[in-house]
């Protein structure tokens, strides 16, 4: 019996991304039919996938044997009930495969009486036959079933949702809600408050069931009960499969502006020159940004002496991070207070006033630097000293939402050590086989660029102070970028 996956959990049996896989479809290495691949096809392509290798098999044994199995089974496995809604599901499909079997039993057993009353020598050769052949169907080598396994496993596991009507799919794991682990995911669905009260999380169960982790007082309208509306902050997966009609947002006006209050975590140095500035919102009140937008901070008067300081910044993180907001800020050339609430800004945080456990007031997004929805095309990234900052948090994006093909970044700088977060890049290079990472001095980026013969069809995303963009555009325009996939975001 064909066992059909869609490509997304392929791609979660392999521990693969789900472009990898789309590629190899692509190249004829995996036949696949209407989004799906086979179980069966899966293991002949992929013959080495093995359970020991699996990180769900681990994940169950760890399970199994760990001293502190109770904490580890509240934070991976799902609640006892949608387990053992899981495991019905699965008791179900076990029981239809019975009754087929019991069906063909039947068959050969009515194809035996038949034979029996044809005329002699026919009834005993055809019967013959059929023994012959039953034999064969029976001592033949079965196949490998190591996909199949796996999915079941992960089936109770981990669910799998899809969201209506952008296609987008994510996994819950354990008892996390569908807003968590769609955030997760890389996905921007509409939310507020994060803890069950404003309702802007709302989403319509299509198929498949949620059930409540969290209390909620909101009151939803008697037309919303009955279409199947759930907040998605406060709701798990309790089916296998799940799907949801969401709301996305997909481009920058899709999400309000925002204020809120967040709190220093750390301050850290990045190599000499730049500093890494850790936020954390509030539990209940995160900040909804596409990556690669910015946000304004504020410092309130007396941090340093005189009035308020703000400064507006890309963030350097992914919306994915959970509560966590990074900024990386430049330290001025002089230490001194101008007058100019940016540079003060930078001053104050370079001078070391400001302070993990300090206040300071977020408010944005702001901006039009994000990834395009639909393309499908390879990504190119153009940092230029401190334009890695929104340039790093396309790429986390890029890389949870396996939104292109191929991505390769081009960090050039101006100084010495300019790549103040190299491992990070080194690692993305060698973690991802389609990342690829090119560190250089500003001097030699043009050259570089004309060099790259796949850049008129990437979209090309380009950051740096202002100063250094301009160039660097015009050397992309130079070497046959389309205006349209030029995307640039001057500091
Ligand atoms: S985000 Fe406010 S109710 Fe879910």
């Amino acid at each position: 019996m064909t066992q059909w996956l869609t490509l997304s959990r392929a791609a979660h049996l392999l521990g693969i991304s789900r472009v990898s896989l789309q590629k190899r479809i692509r190249e004829g290495e995996l036949p696949s039919f209407d989004g799906m691949v086979d179980a069966e096809d899966l293991q002949r392509a992929w013959p080495q996938l093995d359970l020991d290798a699996s990180g769900s098999f681990e994940k169950t044994r760890a399970i199994r044997e760990d001293a502190f199995a109770k904490r580890l089974r509240e934070r991976v496995l799902p609640s006892q009930e949608a387990l053992a809604q899981r495991l019905f599901a699965q008791g179900q499909e076990l029981a239809e495969l019975q009754r087929t079997l019991t069906r063909y039993h039947r068959l050969v057993g009515d194809l035996r009486s038949r034979l029996a009353s044809l005329p002699q020598p026919l009834a005993a050769d055809l019967g013959h036959l059929l023994d012959e052949g039953l034999a064969r169907a029976i001592s033949a080598p079965a196949p490998r079933d190591d996909v199949r396994a796996l999915d079941a496993m992960l089936r109770v596991m981990s669910a799998h949702v899809t969201v209506k009507p952008s296609g987008h799919e994510f996994f819950v794991e354990g008892s996390e809600t569908l807003l968590k682990a769609a955030l997760r995911a890389g996905l921007a669905p509409n939310y507020g408050c994060g803890n069950g009260n404003c309702g802007l999380c709302k989403a319509r169960v299509v198929s498949g069931e949620a059930r409540p982790v969290a209390p909620s007082d909101y009151g939803f309208s008697e037309a919303e009960k009955a279409q199947n509306h759930i907040l998605m902050c406060t709701c798990t997966a309790h089916s296998s499969d799940l799907v949801l009609e969401v709301l996305e947002a997909g481009l920058p006006e899709d999400i309000p502006e925002q204020r809120i209050v967040t709190k220093v975590r750390a301050v850290d140095a990045l190599g000499e020159d730049m500093i890494r500035l850790h936020l954390q919102t509030p539990r209940s009140n995160r900040l909804r940004f596409l990556a690669g937008q910015r946000a304004t901070l504020g410092l309130s008067a007396g941090v340093a002496s005189g009035d308020d300081l703000h400064a507006e910044l890309p963030v350097a993180s992914c919306p994915c991070d959970d509560r966590n907001l990074i900024f990386h800020v430049r330290r001025p050339a002089s230490a001194d207070f101008h007058g100019d609430r940016a540079s003060d800004f930078a001053a104050c945080v370079s001078a070391g006033l400001v302070k993990p456990g300090m206040e300071v007031s977020v408010w944005g997004p702001w901006g039009r630097f994000v990834l395009e929805r639909e393309s499908t095309r390879p990504l190119t990234l153009v940092a230029i000293d401190e334009g890695f900052a929104p340039i790093n948090s396309l790429i986390e994006h890029a890389i949870a939402v396996d939104a292109a093909e191929s991505i390769t970044l081009y960090w050039a700088a101006t100084r010495p050590g300019g790549q103040y977060l190299p491992n990070q890049c080194r690692a993305w290079a060698s973690a991802l086989d389609e990342f690829h990472y090119r560190p250089l001095d500003l001097a030699g980026l043009p050259a570089a660029l004309a060099a790259d013969g796949a850049l008129a069809g990437s979209d090309v995303f380009l950051a740096g102070p202002a100063a250094l963009v301009a160039p660097a555009e015009a050397a992309l325009r130079a070497v046959g970028v389309p205006a349209a996939q030029l995307h640039t975001e001057p500091l």
